[in-house]
């Protein structure tokens, strides 16, 4: 039976997402034991969540009962962490989540997008899964926003301009007067702020004022929550009936809600994570710097892109992962020479440092 005409013709040639695989299956790709791999590939948070995360989910009894399709306790939460008023605040299964939920509300059939690569790459993909088509504005080659050509390449039907600060996986950030810029084109600015806790920096207050503002935050990172899913959307209460009336009811499972509820009672230790992490950034950046081949990017995020030269980036790849440690190789042309390093804990940033020198053929 022929049931390929079922299904949509414009996803006959969707490009998947490719997304990170999980500690077994590196495991099975490096020849490695799962205890040895080092998972450097995904910005995850190598601390963990708190200690409370586990007490608290051990500890509750209502697993048996749907969540709040109104997310009211999640929301006056993340309100208060924040400094918006809860109306301002939609929770999804992921930032990933509210990406889709934006172009799911947006979207007609043919409509545009804008995002600006080297970058995250589920803005393309959602994209072309609700039945858009994206326009790729290319960073210049210090990765900032092109404003002028963005500007240039808006067309009637272009709906949602996605931006990220910091960017991933550049580590940079975006300026005020540049945001400032890109609302003033009458689209939907989505500035995806999933890195802000490691830069210490937001434009989330931006939001009051530009009623076509969404600001895109994550509990994957900072919080170490990434295996929960939960991520959060702060925008006007306007944008946000909207996403909140097509979103599904019970998109934010309980453990996340519980999760996050334990993680935003333990912000000092959280914090002190993140600052670790942004030591462990500034000391990888140094080493990095000081190797020959090698040109790191400073970042703002929990990860560091560098280039190479003189030797081919997925070959400095795959000799890690032979090594047991996996960093991210993006396999698209803009990103041929360059590797993409998640900051770890520093006996891992160590094994990395002495890899990549053996991989080099350098002292340092
Ligand atoms: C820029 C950016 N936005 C969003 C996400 C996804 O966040 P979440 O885990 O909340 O779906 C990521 C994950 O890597 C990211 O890099």
């Amino acid at each position: 039976m022929d049931i390929d005409w079922l299904f949509r013709r414009d996803h006959s040639d969707l490009v998947p997402y490719t997304p990170v695989l999980p500690p077994e299956s590196l495991a099975k790709l490096g020849n490695v034991q799962v205890a040895d791999v080092i998972k450097l590939n995904a910005n995850e948070n190598p601390y963990g969540p708190s200690p409370r995360v586990k007490a608290a989910l051990g500890s509750y009894n209502g697993y048996n009962i749907y969540p709040d399709p109104d997310q009211s306790s999640i929301r006056a939460l993340l309100a208060e962490y924040v400094g918006v008023p809860s109306d301002y605040i939609i929770a999804g299964s992921g930032a990933d989540e509210i990406i889709d939920l934006v172009l799911r509300a947006t979207i007609d059939p043919g409509d545009t997008v804008i995002d600006c690569p080297p970058t995250f790459g589920m803005y393309s993909f959602s994209t072309n899964v609700n039945g858009g088509s994206i326009i790729s504005i290319p960073r210049n080659s210090e990765f900032n926003i092109d404003i002028p050509s963005v500007h240039k390449n808006i067309r009637d039907n272009t709906k949602v301009i996605f931006v990220t600060s910091p960017n991933n996986p550049t580590g940079n950030i975006i300026s005020e007067s540049d945001i400032n810029e890109l609302l003033q084109y009458g689209r939907l600015v989505v500035l995806d702020e999933a890195y802000s806790e490691f830069s210490g920096s937001t434009l989330v207050s931006l939001v009051h004022r530009n009623p076509n503002l969404i600001v895109l935050r994550t509990a994957s990172k900072w919080c170490g929550l990434a295996g929960l899913r939960l991520g959060y959307g702060i925008m006007d209460p306007k944008i946000l009936q909207k996403l909140m009336s097509i979103k599904q009811p019970y998109n934010i499972n309980t453990a996340a809600e519980i999760a996050l509820a334990a993680s935003l009672e333990d912000l000092v230790m959280l914090k002190e994570n993140v600052e670790k992490i942004v030591a462990e950034r500034i000391r990888l950046f140094d080493n990095l710097s000081s190797m020959d081949n090698v040109t790191p990017y400073p970042s703002h995020g929990n990860f560091i892109l560098c280039s190479f030269s003189g030797i081919g980036a997925r070959d400095v790849y795959e000799a890690m992962a032979s090594s047991g440690i996996f960093v991210r190789y993006f396999n698209v042309p803009e990103l041929r020479d360059y590797i993409r390093i998640s900051i770890g804990i520093p006996e891992h940033m160590d094994k990395l440092v002495d890899c990549l020198t053996n991989i080099l053929g350098q002292t340092i």
